[in-house]
């Protein structure tokens, strides 16, 4: 908002937003604060028409000044607890109201769900297939139309592609974050559906586009990923996702540091290498990394691509990248544009293809090429070649 400067806009748009709420409450007040004083008007009034009027049938004898008393005593008896009726209703009607939106929260049904017979996956080390898959997340506006894809057991696949091309939305569906809208995933040639949710979840170790981190310690964070892990262990993972360096040199409590609400008294690359360490810990059967290290500098990144190399053998890995380095190792490149593959192979086969790869490499990779090979020439073909042959 400060950078935007937007202060005396949003203002006036939160002002417009919570005026109703402003004017229905001081309706409420106005309202509230008139029912108890018309209440006892109404009540004094009559308690002046009884008095007025028995004062006649006193004089005439027809009733005693005692028998008044007791009946006026008896009226105001009566009152209050109608008053007090008349308060609670009124409270009522607001905890009705407020109950009524908890309960349509609570009560919102969880988009993915295990089905009642579904039955926990011993592993999901076996083939991932993708198999005519379509899915859109909410205006029926497809993000993956018919998209097939078959994964062998320990393959490592890079998916690469224009922002938006739908990396992270594949990325998601494997998660079971969301399902498929149509078509079927299978894990072990078995639609994935028909797993429970958590014998899955407990078996990928995942680092999102955006880390999250929890309010709590360095240490805690990591330990998320295995809660039986012991210190050693979660120290252990984060050398391998080489984040021991900043956590022992650059953190004044080192493991112990509290990393604040979401960890926002970290950076972003630093979020990411805690993110990492945590599934390094997790020793998943599955390795998803979307964008996992695009915040680190590239000599990190060097070195826990070496860390991660050993363990991601023999695990079938799914990384998102748009850095070079960490695409070329990976068994298998997938070109994934408009939600649809449009090319795939390994990094030498697509750049003689000369077909989307190349493009998205020249273009977006030239200039990491350039620093690396001290290439700076115009022609793109020269560049793609000197690749191909390394
Ligand atoms: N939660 C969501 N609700 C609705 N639409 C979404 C949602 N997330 C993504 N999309 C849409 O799905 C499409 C694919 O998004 P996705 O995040 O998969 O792209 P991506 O390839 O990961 O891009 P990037 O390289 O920027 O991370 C986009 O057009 C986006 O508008
Ligand atoms: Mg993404």
């Amino acid at each position: 908002m400060k950078a935007l400067q937007r202060e005396d806009q949003n203002l006036k748009e939160f002002q417009e937003l919570t005026g109703s709420m402003y004017h229905a409450s001081y309706r409420a007040a106005w309202l509230s604060a008139l029912f108890l004083p018309t209440v006892q008007i109404i009540a004094a009034v009559a308690l002046g028409m009884i008095v007025w009027y028995s004062g006649d049938q006193i004089m005439v004898g027809a009733m005693t000044i005692g028998g008044i008393n007791a009946f006026v005593s008896y009226l105001t008896f009566m009152m209050w607890p109608i008053q007090d009726l008349a308060r609670v209703y009124a409270e009522m009607q607001h905890s009705i109201a407020s109950a009524e939106r908890i309960f349509k929260l609570i009560d919102t049904p969880p988009d993915v769900h295990d089905k009642p017979d579904a039955v926990p996956a011993k592993t999901i080390l076996g083939e991932i297939e993708f198999e005519h898959v379509d899915f859109y997340y909410e205006d029926r506006n497809p993000v993956l139309s018919d998209f097939t894809l078959k994964v062998n057991p320990g393959e490592t696949i890079a998916l690469v592609g224009p922002t938006g091309g739908g990396k992270s939305t594949i990325v998601n569906l494997l998660c079971r974050f969301y399902e498929p809208c149509k078509g079927v995933i299978r894990i072990n040639g078995r639609d994935y559906t028909e797993y429970t949710m958590q014998s899955i979840h407990s078996r990928i170790g995942i680092v999102l586009q955006t880390p999250h981190l929890f309010s709590g310690t360095v240490r805690e964070n990591i330990r998320y990923g295995r809660l039986d892990a012991s210190d050693a262990e979660v120290e252990n993972a984060a050398k391998i996702a080489g984040a021991d360096d900043f956590i022992t040199a650059g953190l004044e409590k080192g493991y112990e540091q509290n990393v604040g609400e979401g960890g926002n008294l970290l950076s972003v690359g630093q979020k990411q290498l805690i993110s990492l360490a945590r599934a390094v810990l997790a020793k998943p059967e599955l390795f998803i990394m979307d964008e996992a290290t695009s915040s680190v500098d590239t000599l990190t990144e060097a070195l826990i691509q070496r860390g991660m190399e050993a363990l991601m053998k023999g695990r079938t890995s799914f990384v998102v990248a748009h850095r070079l380095s960490t695409i070329r190792r990976a068994d298998r490149i997938i070109v994934i544009e408009g939600g649809k593959i449009a090319e795939q192979g390994t990094h030498a086969e697509l750049l003689r293809k000369r077909g989307h790869y190349y493009r998205l490499y020249t273009q977006q990779f030239r200039h990491e090429l350039e620093v690396q090979y001290g290439v700076v020439e115009e022609q793109t073909s020269e560049v793609s070649d000197a690749v191909a042959a390394d």
